[in-house]
């Protein structure tokens, strides 16, 4: 499974870097950085060697080919991330056919990947934490998405979106899923285990009757 960094913040991104496959932002995590949007994409591009995710604003189809095409120059490794609507799929089926790549985004069923992924998406997101947000089965809506690709062999690649905690991390795997993005505080707590902790200090203490 490729590991994403979910956030537009070049310290998280930087401190990660080592570690993550690819980039994913959206307006909210960019809003926060106070920064021109290009700028923060082009510095992102500049810290991660792989797809960096960069979302248009436009809702109408020419809106969002033509700030596509502003975004997608800044780098080869940007792909514009596009809302999952009708307007949306004509401009995934547009760029797609110029050689953009684009991450199908705020997807929420089945139909929705299963549209994306005909319209030629390279990615599609399935936000699983806002579905389980609302008492819903997040990871199942992945292997729904995962039956129907199968059966076509469409090549969209499915990126588990809206990580809460590690635990999504964890089932992302164990479902195969082919991209996780994981926000940055997930990234960190995923490594930690209080057993871990535990050993550490036990080995450390044992280890001050080893004679020098
Ligand atoms: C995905 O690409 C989105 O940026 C993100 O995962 C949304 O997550 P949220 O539901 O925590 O905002």
């Amino acid at each position: 499974m490729k590991l994403f960094i979910d956030t537009a913040n070049g310290s998280e991104i930087r401190e990660m870097a080592w570690l993550v496959d690819g980039v994913t932002t959206n307006p909210s995590l960019v809003a926060k950085e106070k920064r021109p949007f290009r700028d923060i994409i082009a510095e992102i591009c500049t810290l991660v060697d792989g797809p960096v995710s960069a979302e248009v604003i436009g809702l109408e189809t020419d809106e969002m080919v033509a700030e596509a095409k502003e975004l997608a120059p800044i780098h080869e490794n940007v792909v514009i991330k596009i809302p999952m609507t009708e307007a949306g799929m004509k401009a995934v089926k547009i760029l797609t056919s110029e050689g953009i790549r684009t991450n199908v985004t705020l997807v929420f069923s089945a139909n929705q990947a299963m549209l994306a992924a005909k319209c030629g998406a390279a990615y599609v997101s399935p936000f699983v934490g806002r579905i389980d947000d609302m008492g819903g089965d997040g990871m199942g809506l992945i292997a729904e998405i995962q039956e129907c690709y199968q059966h076509y062999a469409f090549p969209t690649e499915i990126l588990v979106a809206s990580i809460r905690h590690p635990r999504h991390l964890l089932d992302a795997a164990l479902i195969g899923a082919d991209v996780a993005t994981v926000p940055y505080g997930v990234l960190k707590k995923a490594f930690n285990h209080p057993l871990t902790d535990l050993g550490i200090s036990r080995f450390l203490k044992d280890w001050e009757g080893v004679p020098r």
